[in-house]
C-alpha cells in the first residue's frame, strides 16, 4: 500500500473538529439515552450521528479503506491487514451522558493491523493528541494553537518502583462475574498497603475515557493504566500516540510483551527515558494482577 500518513493524519484532524462540534452541540443528553448490555453499557443518539457523519467522510475520501466503529460494530467483525478506519465516536459515553467533561472522540488508522496514526480530541477541553508512526506525537491547544511534543511532564524521571506510580483503571460495563471479581480484587492488591500484601500505589484514577487515558500514559503524568475490556476503537488511535511519546503497551496479564491492537487487556506504561524501568515495573504491576 502507498500510504499518505500525513494527509490521513489531516483528514483525521478536521473530522474529529468536526465531531467535536455535533457532541458539544448535543443537548439535552437525556434525550436518547439508551443501552447495549446492561444498564450501564450506555449510547446516545450522539454517537450514533457522529459515527455515521465520520464513517461517510472517510468512506466517500477513501472508497478502498476499511471502517471499524464502535456503533456499528457486529459480532464476528475482525480487524485485517488492509487499511482500516478504527473509531470511538464518543470514547466517554458515560461521562458525556452525565456531563462530566473528560470525553473524546478516537479515530485511529491501521495498515496491517499495525496502528499507524491517531488522533484523540477532547472537544470540552479542546485538548487535541495526534500521533504519527515515525513522526512522534503531539498536543494541541485549539484554543491558543500551542503545540507540545509529548511527553509533557518535566522532568520526566525514570520509572521506578510500582509503589510511586499513580494508576489508571477501569470499571467497565461488566459487573458481575469472574472477570469482574478478579478486576476488582486486582484493584484491592494496587491499593492495599504493603503489611498486608499489596503494591500501595499512589493512587488509583476511574476517569472513564480509554483513549484519554492513554493520552495521560503518554503526557507522562499518568504512569500506568491497566484495561480489562477495551476494544480496537478505544485504542487504536491512543495507541500510535503513545508508543510515538516512548510508551509501551503490554498484555494486562503476565506474560505477553507483545499483542495485537485488537487484543481486549491492556496494560499501558509511560515514557521513560531509555526506556528505564518499563519491563521492570511491568513484571512487579503483574505479580499483582488476580485470575491470570
Ligand atoms: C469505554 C471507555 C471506558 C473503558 C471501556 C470503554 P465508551 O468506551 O473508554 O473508559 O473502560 O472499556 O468501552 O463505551 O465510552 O466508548
Amino acid at each position: 500500500w502507498r500510504l499518505n500518513l500525513k494527509e490521513i493524519h489531516d483528514v483525521l484532524i478536521t473530522i474529529a473538529k468536526e465531531a467535536g462540534s455535533i457532541i458539544t452541540g448535543a443537548k439535552p443528553l437525556t434525550d436518547g439515552v439508551g443501552s447495549k448490555k446492561n444498564s450501564v453499557d450506555l449510547v446516545t443518539e450522539t454517537d450514533k450521528a457522529v459515527e455515521k457523519m465520520v464513517s461517510h467522510t472517510l468512506c466517500a475520501k477513501y472508497p478502498t479503506f476499511k471502517f471499524l466503529g464502535e456503533e456499528t460494530y457486529e459480532p464476528g467483525m475482525h480487524l485485517t491487514h488492509h487499511p482500516t478506519f478504527i473509531c470511538d465516536p464518543i470514547d466517554g459515553t458515560t461521562n458525556f451522558v452525565h456531563q462530566y467533561p473528560y470525553v473524546s472522540i478516537s479515530l485511529g488508522f491501521a495498515c496491517n493491523k499495525e496502528p499507524v496514526v491517531g488522533v484523540v480530541y477532547n472537544p470540552f477541553t479542546g485538548q487535541l493528541y495526534t500521533g504519527v508512526k515515525g513522526e512522534g506525537s503531539y498536543l494541541t491547544n485549539t484554543t491558543s494553537g500551542e503545540r507540545q511534543r509529548l511527553p509533557l511532564k518535566t522532568p520526566l524521571e525514570p520509572l521506578g518502583r510500582l509503589s510511586d506510580t499513580l494508576v489508571a483503571i477501569e470499571w467497565g460495563s461488566d459487573r458481575e462475574g469472574p472477570n469482574y471479581e478478579n478486576k476488582v480484587q486486582t484493584f484491592g492488591n494496587l491499593g492495599r498497603s504493603k503489611e498486608h500484601g499489596g503494591a500501595m500505589v499512589h493512587s488509583l484514577r476511574s476517569f472513564g475515557s480509554a483513549a484519554l487515558n492513554l493520552c495521560g500514559v503518554a503526557s507522562g503524568s499518568l504512569d500506568l493504566y491497566w484495561e480489562g475490556g477495551a476494544w480496537a476503537w478505544d485504542f487504536c488511535a491512543g495507541w500510535v500516540i503513545l508508543k510515538e511519546a516512548g510508551g509501551m503497551i503490554v498484555d494486562a496479564n503476565p506474560g505477553r510483551w507483545e499483542i495485537p491492537v485488537d487484543h481486549r487487556m491492556v496494560l499501558a506504561v509511560r515514557p521513560s527515558p531509555d526506556g528505564q524501568g518499563q519491563r521492570e515495573v511491568v513484571e512487579e504491576f503483574w505479580s499483582f494482577v488476580v485470575g491470570k
